[in-house]
């Protein structure tokens, strides 16, 4: 009775429909349905579907087990010899975890994951397969980086089954497949490329990276409205995703751990690229502020904290009047709605209208801050572009506002301070909370507000 059924996948949502349609009915998502064939599971095979028989029929083996008794370890890591790529990944690659790597086209997806797999291949028999080189530009490629490439083989292939069947004769132990848009699989009528042939053709590489303890970085190009092209249900099925960040111009790059089932989120790897490669950055603090020596209206620096270190980065805004009825809010490397909000607090609780005003904030270098921190100093930055009247030299800010319009302390402000105070910062307006309890730091005044309104009185 078990043969293969087509279903509709949306790719917003990850729901399933018995029919093609033109909205999703779980999400209400447009045109994001396509086509799925689901196989049955092979006969044999333990899986959900021969498991559901097993119920029907008789229970062939005890599947319910003391959870004490359950033989486990530490999850055996391996380093990837690239020190800030271990510390997104949580300490080093698990064995038999699928990590997507995630960015912009050009971002140096290929080049990271190609210096790693060089590293690595010495201890752990590697795999490097290619849909969008040829074996001499990616060969070309690792002798310009002076690359070593022993243990390293490399496959020119798209068809995961021909992918599958020469890793299954070759036996790596790592499999880095890029990228995952190129890949596809008989079993789908579907172009490759398409939705669902991006998300069948990667569930076979999680499946056999789950059958045989293979771990396997998979590329993915990100789409223009910053997911990972193809549906959002890839990012389920990984063990890692990490995102591949930067500014076109610049030569930082910074990799972020956005889902870890091994490690934190939120841990940040800084590389610069020149013409060896990536190099890491180790000690990134101060890379991402502009540099000018003048303080300019519209910016404000803050330390935030990503991961596990502290960071200088510059807010910048530009509030200039609208011409139109219903005026712009954009925010880049910021939270969109957020920005909303801070406008609206700004406006109930500093007495300050930008109702009227096009309102644009930007990270500089390209970076994305995702914590509340960025709060105080970007309602500073606000501030100052709106009354064109630059922050005094050498301020740093940072702290949640709350909506109410108070100021709420966020973690690890000491060590904040102290990267501040370290880079030759004099003033520091953060949340009372967050103030130093005993002693100061040299040559830093810190600003102790409570509230919006006070903190708004040291802006000039
Ligand atoms: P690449 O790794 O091919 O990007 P992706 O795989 O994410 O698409 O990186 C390509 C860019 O990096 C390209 O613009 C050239 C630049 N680059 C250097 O500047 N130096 C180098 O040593 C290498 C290998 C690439
Ligand atoms: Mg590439």
């Amino acid at each position: 009775p078990s043969r293969a059924r087509t279903a509709y996948v949306c790719s917003e949502c990850g729901a399933d429909h018995g029919k093609w349609q033109g909205q999703c009915g779980e999400c209400g998502a447009w045109n994001t349905l396509s086509e799925f064939v689901i196989e049955p599971a092979a006969a044999g095979k333990a899986g959900p579907a021969s498991r559901r028989g097993g119920w029907a029929g008789k229970l062939d083996a005890p599947r319910v087990t003391a959870l004490k008794d359950v033989r486990h370890g530490e999850d055996a890591r391996v380093s990837t010899g690239i020190g800030e790529l271990d510390r997104v990944l949580g300490g080093g690659l698990v064995e038999g975890a699928v990590v997507l790597v995630g960015g912009d086209p050009g971002i140096g997806k290929s080049t990271l994951l190609l210096q790693a797999v060089a590293r690595m291949a010495a201890t752990l028999p590697s795999l490097y397969v290619t849909g969008e080189e040829s074996l001499a530009q990616v060969a070309g490629r690792a002798a310009r980086l002076d690359l070593p490439l022993d243990g390293l083989q490399a496959l020119a292939e798209t068809g995961i089954e021909t992918i599958l069947e020469h890793a299954a004769a070759a036996r790596p132990r790592l499999i880095v497949a890029d990228s995952v848009q190129t890949l596809w699989t008989e079993s789908l009528t579907a172009a490759p490329g398409s939705v669902s042939q991006v998300r069948e053709s990667a569930a076979r590489l999680v499946r056999y990276a789950k059958e045989t303890g293979t771990a396997v970085f998979l590329v993915g190009h990100v789409t223009k409205e910053g997911g990972i092209a193809g549906p959002r249900v890839l990012e389920h099925m990984v063990d890692a995703v990490l995102y591949f960040e930067g500014e076109s111009g610049s030569r930082f790059r910074v990799l972020r751990a956005f889902k870890n089932r091994f490690g934190a989120v939120n841990e940040l790897g800084v590389f610069a690229m020149g013409d060896k490669g990536l190099k890491e950055v180790p000690n990134p603090s101060a890379i991402f502020l502009s540099g000018g020596s003048t303080p300019q209206p519209g910016s404000c620096v803050m330390v935030t904290r990503e991961g596990t270190r502290p960071l200088l980065v510059e807010v910048q805004a530009l509030v200039d009047a609208s011409p139109l009825s219903n005026p712009r809010r954009v925010a880049v490397g910021l939270e969109q709605n957020r920005l909303a909000m801070l406008l609206a607090v700004l406006h109930r609780h500093g007495g300050i209208v930008v109702g009227d005003q096009d309102v644009f904030v930007n990270v500089v270098g390209g970076i994305r801050v995702q914590e509340t921190a960025a709060d105080l100093p970007v309602l500073l930055a606000v501030l100052s572009s709106l009354h064109d009247r630059p922050l005094p030299e050498k301020t740093v800010a940072f702290g949640e506002v709350g909506l109410s319009g108070e100021i709420r302390p966020v973690p690890n402000g000491e060590e904040r301070l102290r990267e501040a105070a370290t880079h030759g910062f004099r003033r520091a307006i953060v949340p009372k909370a967050n103030a130093p309890k005993s002693g100061a730091f040299k040559g830093l005044e810190v600003i102790a507000v409570e509230r919006l309104s006070e903190a708004l009185e040291h802006t000039s």
